[in-house]
C-alpha cells in the first residue's frame, strides 16, 4: 500500500516526538563529557580541531619547501662550501615564514591553538630539522652545483618521516609521479583526477570517510614558472635532476599534499 503524503508526514512527527527525548539526552552527555576530558575524540569539536590541524600540517610543510627553494641558489652554489643552512638556521626562516602566513607563532603557540596541531607540528619541525641535518654533507660539498636537494626531495623525506613517527600520514603525492613512493592510493588518484579537470584553485578537498573516523584532505599544488625548468617542455628530455620533464605549463596541477588523520589518533 502506498501512504499519502499525509500519512508520511504524521509518521515523521511521532518518529521525532520519540527521537527528541533521547538525542537530548545524547547531546547533553555528549557536552558533559567534553567538558569533563576534552581528549575525546568523538565530539563535534574535535572534529574541528582535527581539520584544522590538518590545515597546519600541510601549511607546514608547504613552508618547508617554500624555505628550501628560496636557498636554491645558495645550496646550489658550487664556489662555496660551507653554506650556514644549519637546521637551526632553517628552522628560524620556517617558523618566521608560518608566522607570515598564519599569524600563529610557534614559539610562543597561542592557547586557542588545538594541543593535537601543537603536538604534530612540533613533530613535524623536528623530522623536518633531522631532514636538513642529515643533508648537511650533501648540501656543503663545494664543486658540485645541483645536489639534488630541492624542495620535492625535502617535502618527500620530511613527509615519510613525520609519517613513521604519529598515526597521521602526509605525503606529496602526484597522477605519474617521479618518486614512486609518491605514487597516489585510489583515493589520491581520483581526488587528483577530479581537481586536474578544474580550474586552479586553493581550495582543499577535505572529507571525513568510514563514517567519520578518519580525515582525508588534500591540497593541490599547480606549477608556476619556477618549476619548468625541470617539469616543463622539452617532454621527455632528462631535467638536471635526471627524471625526464613532463612537459608542464604554468597553472596546471603539479600534484597535492595529501593527508589523513584518524578520529582515535591518540
Ligand atoms: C631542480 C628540479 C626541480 C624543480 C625546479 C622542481 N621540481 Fe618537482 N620534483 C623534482 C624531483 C627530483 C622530484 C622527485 C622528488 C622525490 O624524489 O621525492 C619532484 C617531485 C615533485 C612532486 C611530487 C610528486 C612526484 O613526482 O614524486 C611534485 C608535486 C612536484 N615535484 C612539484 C613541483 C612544483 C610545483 C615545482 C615548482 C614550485 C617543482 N616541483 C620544481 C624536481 C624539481
Amino acid at each position: 500500500m502506498i501512504r499519502g503524503n499525509a500519512d508520511w508526514q504524521r509518521g515523521n512527527e511521532k518518529a521525532k516526538m520519540f527521537m527528541i527525548v533521547p538525542v537530548k539526552a545524547l547531546r547533553l552527555i555528549g557536552l558533559i563529557l567534553s567538558l569533563l576530558c576534552p581528549q575525546i575524540g568523538w565530539t563535534q569539536d574535535s572534529h574541528k580541531e582535527i581539520e584544522q590541524t590538518a590545515q597546519l600540517l600541510t601549511t607546514f610543510l608547504n613552508v618547508g619547501r617554500v624555505v628550501i627553494e628560496r636557498n636554491q641558489l645558495l645550496i646550489n652554489d658550487p664556489g662555496k662550501g660551507d653554506k650556514g643552512f644549519t637546521p637551526e638556521v632553517f628552522e628560524r626562516l620556517v617558523l618566521d615564514e608560518f608566522f607570515h602566513q598564519t599569524d600563529i607563532d610557534l614559539k610562543h603557540p597561542p592557547s586557542s591553538l588545538p594541543s593535537l596541531a601543537k603536538e604534530l607540528l612540533a613533530t613535524l619541525l623536528l623530522a623536518s630539522k633531522e631532514v636538513v641535518r642529515d643533508a648537511q654533507f650533501v648540501i656543503n660539498q663545494r664543486g658540485i652545483g645541483y645536489k639534488n636537494f630541492v624542495p620535492a626531495t625535502f617535502g618527500s623525506q620530511a613527509a615519510r618521516k613525520f609519517s613513521k613517527r604519529s598515526k597521521v600520514t602526509i605525503k606529496q603525492t602526484a597522477l605519474e609521479p617521479r618518486n614512486l613512493q609518491n605514487a597516489p592510493d585510489g583515493y589520491e588518484e581520483m581526488v587528483l583526477k577530479r581537481l586536474a579537470s578544474q580550474p586552479s584553485s586553493t581550495t582543499p578537498s577535505v572529507e571525513w570517510l568510514d563514517g567519520g573516523q578518519l580525515l582525508r584532505a588534500v591540497v593541490p599544488i599547480y606549477y608556476s614558472e619556477d618549476c619548468l625548468v625541470c617539469h616543463g617542455n622539452p617532454k621527455g628530455i632528462l631535467d638536471m635532476s635526471g627524471y625526464p620533464r613532463e612537459g608542464a605549463q604554468v597553472g596546471e596541477l603539479a600534484g597535492a599534499i595529501s593527508i589523513q588523520i584518524p578520529s582515535d589518533h591518540r
